[in-house]
């Protein structure tokens, strides 16, 4: 299949590259490099033995993209590309939904224009809101507390309608939980500009001592030790997921939405002692005040990707901490 990755140079999509092009898939990255490096397409052709094929542009420029689907005949667009920070989102509301929102339009034009009829779009838990009920179902109430949220509910909302319009098309909103780790490799994995925002970059960070100590954000949640949980799932299982779910778009018109976590959370300070366990590292921490607009607790009901995608994640809270941390390591190395 020749599948269009958008973002495919950051994060999550450098990882879905991988798994996409080691089961023989042709993957076609766009990505603007706003959030990454021209590099990653080297390391993920040194992972797989080829090179993907890589377009430095903008999801949003619908001549462009059409170009692009003509040119390599695509088939699926798993679309990653858009701004991700929840923080930024509330100072920088309009560029958010500039890029987001309007950048998802210029790609759906472009997919309409040439005929293609199967996508896979990158949303987030985050569109829950503060949990009513744990596990979270994807029947969940939407509570969106932020513009980025909003962004994300608006694309899921417009691919709902379009796939009304056109029988033809199946759309599959993947609604990740908290990804971390890295590819076994080492050469890609979460390497956000600036300051971290998430726990886990953060705590590699203070692992190699590039940061003093972590602020671990609020200790007085009903929790059983006071911090906050999360669904944490390794990014390789969830890229595994995208390729589930595009094998799902083969046989399946129509809209869907997957939650993409393990069903299982851990506190901040669960993850604390197990990544010091994987990387010999000791994380000094500091309890601090809450953040605005964390929730205590999220974890995914993960049944309907089981049942419907066959799915599910295998790799353990380990695995993701020794990954991000050779990761981590190799880059300190460089
Ligand atoms: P990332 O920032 O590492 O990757 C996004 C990529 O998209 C970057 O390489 C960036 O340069 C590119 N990009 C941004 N806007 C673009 C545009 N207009 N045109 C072309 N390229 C553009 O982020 P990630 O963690 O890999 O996240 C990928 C997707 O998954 C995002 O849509 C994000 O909102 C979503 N998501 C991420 C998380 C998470 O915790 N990482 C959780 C839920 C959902
Ligand atoms: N945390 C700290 N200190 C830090 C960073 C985070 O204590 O320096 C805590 C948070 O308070 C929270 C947990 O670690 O309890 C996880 O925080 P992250 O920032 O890593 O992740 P979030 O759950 O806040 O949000 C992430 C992504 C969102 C996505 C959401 C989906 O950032 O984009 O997961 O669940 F929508």
């Amino acid at each position: 299949m020749n599948v269009l990755l958008t973002g495919g140079c950051g994060y999550i999509g450098s990882h879905v590259a991988v798994v996409l092009m080691s089961e023989g898939h042709d993957a076609v990255i766009v990505d603007n490099l706003s959030n990454s490096r021209r590099e990653v397409v080297d390391h993920i052709a040194q992972i797989v033995g080829r090179p993907p094929t890589f377009y430095q542009g903008d999801v949003g420029e619908f001549e462009f993209i059409r170009d692009v689907i003509r040119r390599h005949r695509i088939d699926s667009v798993i679309h990653l590309a858009g701004f991700k920070s929840v923080g930024e989102s509330v100072q920088r509301p309009l560029q958010y939904y500039q890029n987001n929102v309007c950048g998802a339009l210029g790609l759906l034009h472009a997919m309409e224009a040439e005929s293609v009829s199967s996508l896979v779009f990158s949303s987030s838990a985050t569109i829950y809101g503060d949990p009513q009920y744990l596990p979270v179902d994807e029947a969940h109430p939407q509570h969106v507390i932020n513009a980025y949220g909003r962004s994300k509910l608006h694309i899921e909302d417009m691919l709902r309608d379009i796939c009304i319009s056109r029988p033809s098309l199946g759309v599959i909103c993947l609604r990740y939980f908290n990804p971390v780790g890295a590819h076994p490799s080492g050469l890609i994995g979460d390497r956000p500009n600036g300051i971290p925002n998430n726990l886990m970059p953060y705590v590699v960070q203070v692992a190699c001592g590039e940061r003093d100590f972590l602020s671990v954000f609020g200790g007085d949640y009903r929790t059983p030790d006071g911090t906050g949980v999360r669904d944490y799932i390794h990014v390789m299982d969830l890229a595994e997921g995208h390729v589930a779910a595009l094998n799902y778009l083969s046989t399946n018109n129509g809209w869907h939405a997957f939650n993409v976590g393990t069903g299982r959370g851990y506190s901040v300070l669960e993850m604390i002692r197990a990544f010091e366990g994987e990387s010999g590292r000791a994380i000094p921490y500091k309890i601090t005040a809450r953040r605005e607009g964390d929730v205590a607790c999220s974890y995914a009901d993960i049944r309907a990707a089981a049942l419907e995608l066959n799915w599910k994640a295998t790799r353990s809270l380990e695995d993701m901490c020794s990954s991000a941390w050779r990761f981590q390591s190799r880059l300190s190395k460089a």
